[in-house]
């Protein structure tokens, strides 16, 4: 197993470039079930996560040739089964993104449950009950979804309880092969939704309200998409994670590659701590404050504060002046990255899903990654511990950060992966 070692207290200079978005390619690699054609699809992220979806779609007999670590093409015209077995699912929860498109283009398939995760429960009954509503029989047997819709799905209204982002793009998905029309109320508006949309719009099915709450899918009635090429937008989660690089060590970066509007939520947050920026075309560069300032957070749905960026924006509120608080929304525990934290010599206090941060220097130590975004958080307060911090169980990072280490050693940080027991 390898784990980061991590020496503070260097400023970061220079520039890195963003990589393809997991968080899109993951939905976009699903929708290849869809496409009677094959699928090329470019700018993905080489990150675990996307090799755990492609090692599903494998299974299932679809044929995926990688042209370099960044392209592939996908042909699901070859798929034999549509059981996603527990081995794979258990390695991601985003793997239920294969339920709407095998059911929409079988009739039937098994999915195994996600089962809990480290940030909370995370149920997928709003993507049950929303197939269920589209004619889909489901039941629930030894530990696998099973779902049929022998005649077919139907398009229908659904109303979202809650704003679910997988939940809304398996619906999407679904829909673009039901018969009839699907209007989708509380939809999730994230840029990985959107491209999913446009793209699918792009291939030829009809969809009205793209970027709103509300969608309406004119399904094909089972008629296959040709999709041809697909192109995965820039990762705002990754980018934001560098500007907070930037950040925490108050120095000048450049991140290339990456779509500042979708950043909107990030970069205000990081003026309020007295940060300015520079951003021209593809290009953001963060500015040095005079005093990094507290600041008050509460995660929320797109466009406003991410979750997938709490725990970052916690590791500087670690070192600013004064006292932050931070609300998280979304997930019930999403705070593993606490008791780690703690372990660096910061004062953080939880009140339920309320953290009250006051700023003071942070110390090396050996700290454990427990979850993807908590564990970039820790590598962040690496970056200004004094001495040596040793980040373990990087697994969690590789699963959606490409080359991080790389990348970071670029900007001048020293930092090197190492094999436990070295
Ligand atoms: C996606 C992102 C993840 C991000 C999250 C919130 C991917 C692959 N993952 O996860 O990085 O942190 O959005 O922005 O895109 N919920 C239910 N029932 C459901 C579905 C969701 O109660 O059937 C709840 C969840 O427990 C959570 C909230 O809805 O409290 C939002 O979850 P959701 O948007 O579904 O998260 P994911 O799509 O799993």
């Amino acid at each position: 197993m390898d784990y980061l070692k991590i020496k503070g207290g260097q400023k970061l200079s220079g520039s890195i470039s963003i990589s393809g978005s997991k968080n899109a390619a993951l939905p976009l690699i699903a929708l290849s079930i869809l496409s009677k054609k094959m699928v090329e699809i470019l700018n993905l992220p080489d990150v675990v996560d996307i090799k755990t979806l492609i090692k599903l779609l494998s299974n299932l007999g679809a044929n995926v040739d990688f042209k370099d670590p960044h392209s592939c093409f996908i042909d699901t015209n070859f798929i034999n089964s549509t059981k996603a077995t527990y081995d794979i699912v258990r390695k991601m929860r985003a793997s239920i993104l294969v339920l709407g498109p095998l059911l929409a283009r079988f009739g039937h398939c098994e999915v195994s449950l996600p089962g809990g995760c480290a940030i909370g429960a995370r149920p997928i009954d709003l993507h049950l009950s929303a197939l269920e509503k589209m004619g889909a029989d489901i039941k629930i047997k030894d530990g696998y979804v099973i779902a049929s819709a022998k005649n077919g799905l139907v398009g229908a209204n659904i109303s979202f309880d809650k704003i679910t982002v997988t939940g809304t793009e398996n619906i999407i998905m679904a829909a673009a092969l039901a018969k009839g029309k699907t209007t989708i109320i509380n939809a999730a508006k994230e840029p990985e939704v959107v491209i999913l949309c446009e793209i699918l719009s792009k291939f030829g099915v009809k969809i009205e309200g793209i970027g709103t709450d509300e969608l309406v899918i004119f399904g094909r009635d089972k008629e296959l998409l040709e999709i041809d090429k697909i192109y995965v937008i820039p990762d705002r989660i990754e980018a934001g994670t560098y500007l907070c690089a930037g950040a925490i060590t108050n120095s000048k970066i450049t991140i290339t590659k990456c779509e500042p509007k979708h950043l909107k939520a990030v970069i205000a947050k990081l003026e309020d701590m007295g940060f300015s920026f520079e951003i021209k075309g593809d290009k953001i560069t963060i500015l040095p404050a005079k005093q990094i300032k507290p600041i008050e957070i509460v995660t929320t749905e797109y466009p406003g504060f991410p979750t997938d960026m709490q725990a970052q924006f916690m590791a500087i509120c670690c070192i600013a002046s004064g006292v932050s608080v931070i609300d998280e929304r979304l997930f019930e525990n999403r705070f593993m990255h606490v008791s780690e934290l703690l372990r660096m010599g910061a004062d953080i206090k939880l009140n339920g899903h309320i953290a009250t941060i006051n700023g003071k220097n942070l110390e090396g130590t050996d700290v454990m990654a427990t979850d993807l975004r908590a564990s970039s958080a820790l590598v962040l307060a690496a970056l200004v511990a004094n001495e040596v911090t040793k980040v373990h169980r990087i697994y969690h990072l590789d699963r959606g950060y490409e080359n991080l280490e790389g990348k970071l050693s670029n900007l001048g940080a020293k930092i090197e992966r190492l094999k436990e027991n070295d």
